[in-house]
């Protein structure tokens, strides 16, 4: 697993990957600024969610994704990637998720990720 590092520019948005790079259903853990990311492609779509689980100090990048969802491997917990939502317990509290954009075309086209925007 590598780990890209970014700075966030002045419009919050922050190139994180290549799309090509992002297999389906594999969680990828970036970082910007010092805060770990889980970049998840999925069902046509490009997720990135907070790597922490709310739980404890795990990371959900680790995880399974199905549904739409990604499961913290310690205790089970799964989290919607849209929303950051628990779907049950033992994780209680939400965690961030951030809004993606995709620039470009084809396995170059650019994922973008901004931090400063909690979705
Ligand atoms: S550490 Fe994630 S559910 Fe417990």
């Amino acid at each position: 697993m590598s780990t890209a590092e970014g700075t966030a520019g002045t419009s919050g948005f922050v190139r994180v990957a290549a799309l090509g790079e992002l297999e389906e259903d594999a969680p990828r853990r970036v970082e910007i600024d010092g805060t770990p990311i889980s970049l998840v492609r999925t069902e046509g779509e490009v997720f990135a969610i907070h790597d922490i689980c709310s739980h404890a100090n795990v990371s959900l990048s680790e995880g399974e994704v199905e549904d739409c969802q990604i499961e913290c491997w310690l205790h089970g917990s799964s989290f919607d990637l849209r929303t950051g939502k628990p779907s049950g317990p033992p994780a209680v509290r939400p965690v961030p998720v951030y809004p993606v954009k995709i620039e470009g075309d084809g396995p170059d086209a650019a994922v973008l990720v901004s931090i400063t925007q909690e979705s």
